[in-house]
């Protein structure tokens, strides 16, 4: 992957050369900065402005090449609108709208005034994250392009950005990048091809994070055999590549508080199994590991930024091929809680290995709550497009923080309903449950089925991740196919409710 390596904050002194881009409010209003870059006068700039027709609505910018009276290349103006209504999502995507301008002016070196305009602009968490916005955009994966493109863009090579504050800029700025990082990485992993990153590849990935302090176990066949996890393993059997289950720990709580879980659906390529998928568009399922990749960025960004809390993270890893000795419609197998399952489409397969990744964590682990991810579903993507995860939850108090974690974040999430109603349609006369309900409520009878799978007095989040994990329309902030959905979502539900408390 490409990604921006470096922002540095300093002071708010003007560069001699390179692109300068300074905002101004929506009545062409800048700060002392712009002012003295101007020796007093704003006449210059009045004028462009009108001839372009900028106004200085959020996210217009107004680009000055080689301004009269300046030694710069480039000013870019860009507006702020209303200063005093911006929220912490608008400054980060205004990172994302700023770092396009500079890829699109092919600017190498860009300096950014964070011009004392109204206190949205003075205040450091918003510097911060506007450069996260900037690292989001950066993102490209291109770990397989041999020859670099002929591109009219590029991107820049260093960025520097002018605070009023800038040890308390850098301090927001550590724990802003460590999330940045942690969204980088989820989407690093979605993006590999499944040849490059099979099941014991991507346990090495989530390995690594024991760099940052975090403690990594993964469990391989034999284990989780001993666990009877026949569940996840009847996903796994026609695959030659072996399955794994990656746990991370990361302990920066107290000891005697109760963790909270993460658990996420790894499947590194879904065939569709012997219920094979249609040919068209199978590519996207090397994605089918969107939830777990986002239970590894999570953790990364928790550890990186050490996080007051105690957070597990589990990841069932398999890849679901058909072959001689893969599982069959209408086989029955025990999971690790005991259940039997009757398969009646090998193609609903995420179910099978959250049933006992679930099972494992709360065993385990007796979470605080557990909250699993997975893409699971067509038919969520069907309700609710690219904008929003299915949200499935039997506590209120919980889904309440998630929907408040996803106004601040911008990561959509939209509840859905689980009744007993819902419940019945997986029932079967040839075992306890079966791992599909058909078409309608697909999504539904999906959350139907892991619930079966949920202790009583277990708080648990179901999000259906299919739709915002990939594939969506280009934001801002991502240009990549793989968003890295969910990963400032839960880093902030942790960070609002559970963290130092
Ligand atoms: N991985 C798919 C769901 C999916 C589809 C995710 C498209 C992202 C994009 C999942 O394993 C699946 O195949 N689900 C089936 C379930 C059905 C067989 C009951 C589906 O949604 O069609
Ligand atoms: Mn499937
Ligand atoms: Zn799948």
């Amino acid at each position: 992957m490409t990604t921006l390596k470096k922002v540095s904050f300093g002071k708010l002194v003007a560069p001699k050369d390179g692109t300068v881009i300074a905002f101004v409010d929506e009545n062409l209003a800048g700060g002392s900065f712009l002012e003295g870059l101007y020796g007093g006068t704003l006449d210059a700039l009045g004028k462009a402005a009108e001839i372009a027709g900028f106004t200085g609505k959020m996210a217009a910018a107004l680009d000055l090449i080689a301004p009269a009276g300046l030694d710069l290349e480039r000013l870019i103006v860009v507006g702020l609108g209303k200063t005093d209504e911006l929220s912490e999502l608008d400054w980060q995507n205004l990172g994302g709208t700023v770092y396009g301008l500079a890829q699109k002016a092919s600017a190498d070196k860009v300096f950014i005034a964070f011009d004392l305009l109204g206190e949205s602009a003075a205040a450091p968490e918003n510097a911060a994250g506007f450069a996260a916005g900037m690292k989001l955009r950066s993102y490209k994966f291109d770990d397989f392009k041999t020859k670099k493109a002929d591109e009219a863009s590029s991107d820049p090579v260093t960025i520097q950005i002018g605070v009023a504050d800038t040890n308390a800029a850098k301090k927001a700025w550590g724990a802003a990048e460590a999330i940045a990082d942690g969204v980088i990485l989820a989407r690093d992993l979605v993006d590999q091809p499944a040849n490059v990153l099979g099941p014991v590849e991507f346990a090495a990935r989530a390995k690594a994070l024991s760099k940052l302090g975090a403690e990594v176990e993964v469990l391989g066949e034999k284990e989780m055999k001993k666990l009877k996890m026949d569940a996840l393993l009847g996903v796994s059997q026609g695959a030659v590549r072996p399955p794994r289950l990656a746990v991370m720990r990361w302990n920066g709580g107290k000891k005697s508080e109760k963790p909270v879980a993460f658990v996420g659906k790894g499947v590194v390529f879904d065939t569709g199994g012997i219920s094979i998928k249609p040919s068209g568009g199978m590519e996207e399922m090397k994605g089918d590991m969107g939830g777990a990749a986002t239970v590894v960025g999570v953790m990364h960004a928790l550890a990186a930024r050490k996080a007051k809390v105690n957070a597990i993270g589990v990841i069932g890893l398999v890849e679901n091929m058909p072959d001689g000795n893969a599982q069959r419609p209408g086989d029955i197998v025990t999971a690790m809680s005991g259940t039997t399952i009757e398969i009646l489409n090998t193609d609903a397969e995420g179910r099978l290995v959250l049933a006992d990744a679930l099972w494992y964590t709360q065993e385990k682990y007796k979470p605080a709550f557990v909250i699993d991810l997975a893409t699971l579903t067509g038919a969520i993507i069907v309700a609710l497009g690219h904008q929003n995860a299915g949200l499935y939850s039997n506590d209120d108090t919980i889904a309440d923080q998630l929907k408040a974690a996803s106004e601040v974040t911008g990561e959509g999430v939209w509840r859905m309903p689980l009744s007993k109603e819902y419940d019945k349609i997986i029932d079967t006369p040839n075992a306890d449950v079966k791992n599909t309900g058909g078409r309608w409520a697909g999504s539904i009878t999906a959350a139907q089925f892991l619930q079966r799978f949920i202790q009583d007095g277990t708080t648990w989040v179901h999000l259906d991740i299919a739709g915002p994990a990939f594939g969506g329309p280009k934001t801002e902030i991502c240009q990549a196919w793989a968003s890295g959905f969910g990963v400032r979502l839960l880093d902030r539900l942790v960070s609002d409710n559970y963290e130092g408390k």
